[in-house]
This record gives structure tokens, sequence and C-alpha cells, in this order.
């Protein structure tokens, strides 16, 4: 059986034999496909590459028929039970699980790097007192570039380097000062002695104690959370830093674009938007009716449906498991019975199972972080801070791969062909 595709083209009955490679053909395979000299060549149409592989990667797999995710190998299901989110970031990094003298030093420089620059917080104080902290964090992020002009050196392994700790280290710092901000609280520095997240709750949370001591359960669900949240390949943030960092830009603006990217309720924006929906509809007596709006179009299940997976995502798994040992901490959600409802009803009901839509990860994170006391709009904070860790390895794999240039889609053209100019006084309202 040869491994290639033979395509006949019926406007002009030639034949090509088009090689494949990992089940896969090049579209530019695709351009000595013409029907005259003069002709540019045929390409491929995929709006939302729903059918395009962009680049090769050996960071994250994932089969969504079968509910899959593998990082560097292993199983998402470990990763959340065994490893710690400072261990996956490493992990998704540099390619393998690190060595105890590896951890340690990785994790003494995430530390040493959690301060940022103390006009970062005049530049905070210029945002409105309710400005959403996901624009803040895009905001603020994007200025590190500023502060940090080493970051144009993209190809200099070690200014590379440098950037992906400060941008790990510091994204829990920005989020919680955007949080500080509108709470109308002063900033609270980095406390170096405490865990990643141990730090990042004390940044929000801590008021007059010299020490902020956080929950160890909580504390250890929000690094589990931070670990589910690390990376999922090349979804739509995933894509954007691919994409603006292709361009060579500095990872810090990239990350500022990939933040946008996420920031729709979409994407990383749909865990806000899975609570207000719950709030919405406030009780299990009224699950019925949105189910109903729901299938007429009028509105879409937030926490529903996946572009990849076809199944339920492992993610929301551990997430269920993880929910009931945070409620037995701070007591449960009001909204859980109605999430659970709305998840039971879904799950048999035609519309949700023809078109297999199941949880994803949004669709029971939104209750975690309420009951562990974050205001909704810090939700898509939450989640990009740890997929933080997803950006720069994607982004340095991408930097790396001799294959990858600017990039650069095609489009079909369907407007006006050539047409002159002509004055204003002769033209008619439309
Ligand atoms: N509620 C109701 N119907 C839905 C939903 C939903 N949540 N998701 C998809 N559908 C329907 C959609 O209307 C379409 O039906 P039809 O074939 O009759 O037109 C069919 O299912 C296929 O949908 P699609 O829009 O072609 O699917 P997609 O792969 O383009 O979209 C998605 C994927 C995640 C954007 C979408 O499922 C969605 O909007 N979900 C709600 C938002 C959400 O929870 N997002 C978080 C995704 S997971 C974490 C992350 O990426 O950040």
């Amino acid at each position: 059986m040869a491994d290639s595709l033979t395509i006949i083209d019926n406007r002009t009955d030639k034949r090509y034999e088009v090689p494949i490679e990992h089940g896969t053909i090049k579209a530019m395979d695709l351009r000595q496909i013409k029907v005259s000299d003069g002709d540019f060549g045929l390409m491929s149409y995929d709006p939302s590459f729903g059918n395009t592989a962009c680049c090769k990667s050996q960071i994250t797999f994932i089969d969504g028929e079968k509910g899959i995710l593998l990082h560097r190998g292993y199983p998402i299901e470990q990763l959340a039970e065994k490893s710690t989110f400072l261990e996956t970031a490493y992990l998704l990094i540099y390619g393998e699980l690190p060595s105890g003298e590896q951890m340690d030093d990785f994790v003494s420089q995430i530390t040493r790097h959690t301060m940022v620059h103390e006009n970062i917080k005049k530049l905070m104080d210029g945002f409105h007192y309710d400005a959403h902290p996901m624009g803040i964090l895009l905001g603020t992020v994007g200025a590190l570039s500023t502060f940090y002009p080493d970051a144009k050196n993209i190809m200099d392994p070690e200014a590379r380097q440098r950037q992906i700790i400060r941008l790990i280290a510091k994204m829990p710092t920005l989020a919680a000062y955007a949080y500080r901000h509108s709470r109308g609280l002063p900033y609270a520095y980095p406390d170096n002695s405490l865990s990643f997240t141990g730090n990042f709750l004390s940044m929000l949370f801590r008021v007059t104690e010299p020490t902020y001591y956080p929950h160890p359960v909580l504390e250890r669900a929000l690094d589990v959370l931070f670990v589910l949240h690390a990376d999922h390949e090349q979804n739509c943030s995933g894509n954007a830093m691919r994409s603006v960092g292709s361009s060579h830009v500095d990872p810090f603006s990239a990350v500022a674009a990939a933040i946008a990217a996420l920031y729709g309720p979409l994407h990383g924006g749909a865990n806000e938007a899975v609570l207000r929906m719950l709030k919405e509809i406030g009780s299990v007596d009224k699950v019925a009716a949105h189910i109903k709006r729901v299938k007429t179009g009028e509105v879409r299940l937030m926490g529903f449906g996946h572009r990849v997976y076809k199944n339920y995502d492992p993610r929301a798994k551990v997430i269920k498991r993880l929910a009931e040992e945070v409620f037995e901490v701070t007591g449960t959600n009001p909204l859980l019975e109605v999430a659970l409802e709305l998840e039971r009803i879904a799950l048999q009901d035609e519309y949700f199972v023809a078109r297999k839509l199941y949880p994803n990860i949004d669709f029971y994170t939104g209750l975690i972080y309420e009951a562990m006391k974050f205001p909704m709009d810090m939700f898509p904070v939450l989640f990009a801070i740890p997929r933080t860790a997803g950006w720069v390895a994607q982004w340095e794999e991408m930097l790396l791969d001799p294959e990858q240039k600017i990039a650069r889609p095609r489009q079909i053209y369907l407007g006006q062909q050539r047409r002159d100019y002509y004055p204003m006084a002769k033209r008619q309202s439309q």
C-alpha cells in the first residue's frame, strides 16, 4: 500500500500523486494542481482550521473521540493526582519530568522572579475601579515587554529562558494585583516562603497578617486546577500565541495576544459564563426551561461542547471529583444542584447526544472558584495563569521548528473586481 493520495483533476483529467505523511497531505502539494500555467494553483478552504494541522508538535496529545489528554505522553489524570503545577510546567517546556535537582532549580528560579517593577503598580492604578481583571492582565503583560528589552532576543536561548521564567513567575503577581485593584486593596507583595499556588492565594487574600497560611486542601485544589489548565495543544489562544509569535515579536506581546484570545466566552471566558448561566437559571425546577432555550438555538449551554472532545472531557471528570473535596472545606455551592441537573438532562437529551456535546473543563470550575471566594471576573484569569506554561512551550517549539515561518493564511477573494475611484459628489447613499 503506497503512502500517497492520487488526485484526478476532472477539469483537466490530469493525475497527481501527493505523498501522505502522518495521515496528512501537505496543503502546498495542492498548488501544483492547475488548470493553466497562469493559474495560481489549488488551495484548501478551512475556516476556523477544522481539519488543518498547523504544526508538528511533541507537547500535548488529545484523542477527542476517546477523551484522552496526554502531556509529553503522561495522562492528565496521573499528573492531576501526582504532579504539581510547576512540575507539569517543567514537563511541558523541557519535555521530561525533572530530577529533584532540576526541580529545585526551576522552583528557585520561578520564586526569584515573582516581583514586578514598581511602575507596574502605577499602570494598574490607571485602570478604572471596575475594570475586568482579564483586561488588566492583558494590558500589563503586554507592558512587561517594555520593561525587558532583552525579550526581543528571541533566538538567544538564554534570553528566551529568562522570559519563560519571568512569564510563569510574574503572571500570578499581575493577576493578584488586578484583583486587589478591583477591591481597592493595597497590593500584597509575593511571599517567597510559600508554594507557587500558596503565594498566589497570599497575594490575593492577605490582609494585615504578617504571613498568610492558605488552607492546604484549597491550596492543593488550586494547584490541581492549574495542572488541568496548563496546556491544550492548538486551541484558540495557543494558536494566537504561535501565530503572533511567528512574527518574532517578544513573548510578552505574544502572551498578551494569547490572553486576548482566551478572554472570549467561547474559550477561557466560558467558566465565567457558566456561573452567570447557573445563577440566571437559579434553581433545579428552571433547568428544563433553560434546556428548551438551548435547543431552539436562543442560547448555548455554556461549559458544554468542544471542538476536539466528542466524549467526556477528561479534565471535567477530575474537576467533578475535586469539587467534592473543596466543598468539604468550604461548604457546598447551592448552584451545584443546578449544574448536576443540567448535566443529567443534557447527557440523555437527543439534541446533545446527537451532537456529542459533553461537559468541558469549564462546566464545574466556576463552582469551585466561587466556593473558594474568587469573584466571577477572576475566573478567566485563573485559566490564564497556568496556561502561560503551555503558551511558552508552544511558542518555543514553534520558534525552533525549521518548517515554521510567519503565519500567513490565504483567502478566497469574493469582493469587487478592480474599479476606478469616483468623486463623492457623484455617489449615492447605499
Ligand atoms: N450549546 C448548545 N449547542 C451547542 C453547543 C452548546 N454549548 N456547542 C455546540 N453546539 C451545537 C451547535 O449549535 C452545532 O449545532 P448544529 O450542527 O445544529 O448547527 C453543533 O453543536 C456543533 O457546534 P459548533 O459550533 O460547530 O462546534 P465548535 O467545535 O465550532 O464549537 C465550542 C466548540 C466549544 C466553541 C462550542 O461547543 C461552544 O460554544 N460551547 C460553549 C462555550 C464553552 O463551553 N467553551 C469552552 C470550551 S472548553 C475550554 C476552552 O476551550 O477554553
